[in-house]
């Protein structure tokens, strides 16, 4: 059985994911529509992955004995600049989902919830990977730049990435 405080807690971690899940949705958008179809596609699958994080939490609070709660939701930018900044706003934005993940955690021991505090590893060890991968991206396009070209290098790159297992790196 979950406590107030956890189930709390969990919920407004729900919240995070389906709004991750939103800003990537907005991101495909922004990028399909200028013909960056590689970049889209990785945003596509990573806003898929965010509603997956949403509903593993959704499920786990309700099997807990709490309510998972479907809130609304605080709405995306509609267009991110550049693809340099694009891609910074998404690794702030994985750094901000780890420091929420790593306070649900210390929450846990303090309630001397294990159960929770063991679901929650998983989501742990998704972050250091998301970071890496964002880290990654955001090296690429530092080293590619800003020039038509390299975007178009860019985005072939990412495609790849994609279609080598985005569901793997994008997890
Ligand atoms: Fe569900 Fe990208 O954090």
């Amino acid at each position: 059985m979950l406590s107030k405080k956890i189930e709390k807690a969990l919920n407004e971690q729900i919240k995070i994911e389906a709004e991750s899940s939103q800003v990537y949705l907005a991101m495909a958008s922004w990028a399909e529509i200028q013909g960056f179809e590689g970049v889209s596609s990785f945003m596509y699958a990573h806003s898929d992955e965010e509603r997956m994080h949403m509903l593993k939490l959704v499920k786990f609070v309700n099997e807990r004995g709490g309510h998972a709660q479907i809130s609304d939701l605080t709405a995306p930018p509609v267009s991110f600049g550049s693809f340099k900044e694009m891609f910074k706003t998404l690794f702030d934005h994985e750094v901000m989902v780890s420091e929420r993940i790593n306070d649900l955690v210390h929450i846990t021991l303090e309630e001397r919830d294990y159960a929770t505090h063991n679901f929650l590893q998983w989501y742990v060890a998704e972050q250091i990977e998301e970071e890496a991968l964002a880290r990654n991206i955001l090296d690429k396009i530092n080293l590619i730049g800003d020039d038509k070209g390299g975007l178009y290098l860019f985005d072939n790159d990412v495609k790849m990435l994609t279609a080598n297992g985005a569901d793997k790196l994008a997890e």
